[in-house]
């Protein structure tokens, strides 16, 4: 069972970026069900780490494209990339540590935050980096 599926109300209209969006949602799905059939931490910890290591790679691979296609709100939108990496950093090195485990609210914390940055601050720059031939 997959905590979320992606759909065309998750396409941000460019292909690659897509892509990179259905590789986090996977890891995250690969999380969830590492989760409910009560994976031990040896199992779930690379796959967080997983899942951290793909959001800080799609983040630079964003971020660049918009660069290149000077898009106006790369500022705004780099500051919450750069908040969401907090968030995700601070769960993975709670986890290592040992202060926290796989639980549900880490995971619809991440669910929430993926399928909301997606479906807000990405499918906002689809049309200008389109317009502007970075595609
Ligand atoms: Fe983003
Ligand atoms: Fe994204």
């Amino acid at each position: 069972m997959a905590v979320i599926h992606w759909d065309p109300s998750l396409s941000v209209g460019v292909r690659a970026l897509d892509d990179q969006h259905k590789g986090l949602i996977q890891a995250l799905n690969e999380l969830h069900e590492a989760m409910i059939k009560g994976f031990a931490r040896d199992a779930t910890g690379p796959l967080l780490e997983k899942l951290a290591k793909y959001t800080r790679e799609h983040f630079v691979a964003e971020e660049a494209m918009m660069k290149r296609a000077s898009y106006p709100r790369l500022g705004t939108h780099q500051a919450k990339h750069a908040e969401l990496t907090r968030q995700v950093e601070g769960f993975v090195t709670r986890f290592r540590k040992g202060d926290i485990g796989l639980n549900v609210h880490l995971l619809d914390f991440l669910c929430n935050w993926l399928s909301t940055h997606i479906q807000g601050e990405d499918r906002e720059y689809g049309p200008w980096l389109n317009r502007n031939g970075v595609c």
